[in-house]
């Protein structure tokens, strides 16, 4: 992943731009379709959605499910239907769990649908558009779901001037560039739990740091995985399972001491890419 996909660089101007880009769609839309990482579905949330997306029928997709807790995946299907949602839990690399969200946006549009057709209003297609956080696999999921078989109609009369339509069969069209929205930045937890994906810049990170704080979440929501994975005894101080990683992976400087920013590398990297084992860190109450 390039260092430009991992930033979060959300300046005041940045957002209020994003926000009137949002806005603007939301005028053209029926249906939202917001992407969540499933590792940290409260993280990864925009914290202005609900107000953004008022009034419109809305999805939520729980992506990245493979690198997630299956029972937290179920937990906070559960959690947002609650709230009254249509909730999927996908992996948009594979593709798996995408070909049910058909039968979900009608489930999401029916009312616009009887509505429509009280109005005498026949076969008008929803129209839908993602929206997510940087990294969350908005364009993943986009080329996942409407994948070779569509059309792109684009500046038709009616349709702002610039936007392209994916034609979906003749129920449906979404718009082919997502939303892109800004994460709840004021809240240390969020922001840690966003570095831990990869969605922060990890050049304003100190990777020694973060690979503490992960250890520290490992250890007491999945109690053991780091012995598993490193062949360590993981029940020690932070400092020391990091050392013990580093020992385990023979993360050496060339003085032969231990080269601890190796080891936290070689942690992290193993944890964004599921190694450690599928976890969700963030529970929903
Ligand atoms: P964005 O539009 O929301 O910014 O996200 P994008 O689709 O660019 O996806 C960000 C990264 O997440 C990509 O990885 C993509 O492959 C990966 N990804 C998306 N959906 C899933 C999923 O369901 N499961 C898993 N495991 N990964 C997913 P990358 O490192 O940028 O590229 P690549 O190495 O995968 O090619």
């Amino acid at each position: 992943m390039s260092e430009e996909k991992m930033s979060l660089n959300w300046y005041p101007g940045h957002m209020t731009k994003a926000r009137r880009m949002m806005q603007e769609s939301m005028v053209l839309i029926d249906l939202v379709i917001e992407v969540l990482d499933a590792r940290i579905p409260y993280a990864s949330r925009n914290p202005d959605i609900d107000e953004l997306a008022k009034g419109k029928s809305r999805i939520i997709l729980l992506n990245k499910s493979d690198l997630a807790d299956p029972k937290g995946n179920q937990k906070w299907i559960r959690h947002f239907e609650a709230m009254g949602a249509h909730v999927l839990e996908i992996n948009a690399k594979s593709g798996a769990g995408v070909k049910n969200i058909r039968g979900l946006v009608e489930k999401a549009c029916k009312e616009k649908i009887e509505r429509d057709r009280r109005r005498g209003i026949v076969n008008r297609p929803i129209r839908a558009m993602v929206v997510g956080i940087p990294n969350v696999g908005k364009s993943t999921f986009i080329n996942a779901f409407a994948g070779k078989a569509c059309t792109k109609t684009g500046n038709k009369p009616g349709v702002t001037k610039g936007k392209q339509w994916i034609r979906m069969g003749k129920n449906l069209e979404l718009l082919d560039t997502p939303g892109i929205l800004w994460p709840k930045f004021e809240d240390r937890e969020v922001g840690i739990h966003l570095a831990f994906i990869g969605s922060m810049n990890d050049e304003i990170i100190v990777l020694d740091d973060l690979a503490l704080e992960l250890i520290g979440t490992i250890q007491t929501r999945y109690p053991g995985a780091l012995s598993a994975r490193y062949e360590i005894e993981e029940d020690a101080k932070l400092a020391t399972v990091l050392e013990r990683i580093a020992q385990s992976r023979g993360c050496f400087s060339k003085g032969g001491e231990l080269d601890l920013s190796k080891a936290a590398s070689i942690l992290i990297e193993d944890f964004r890419s599921g190694r450690i084992g599928r976890m969700t860190l963030e529970d929903c109450e």
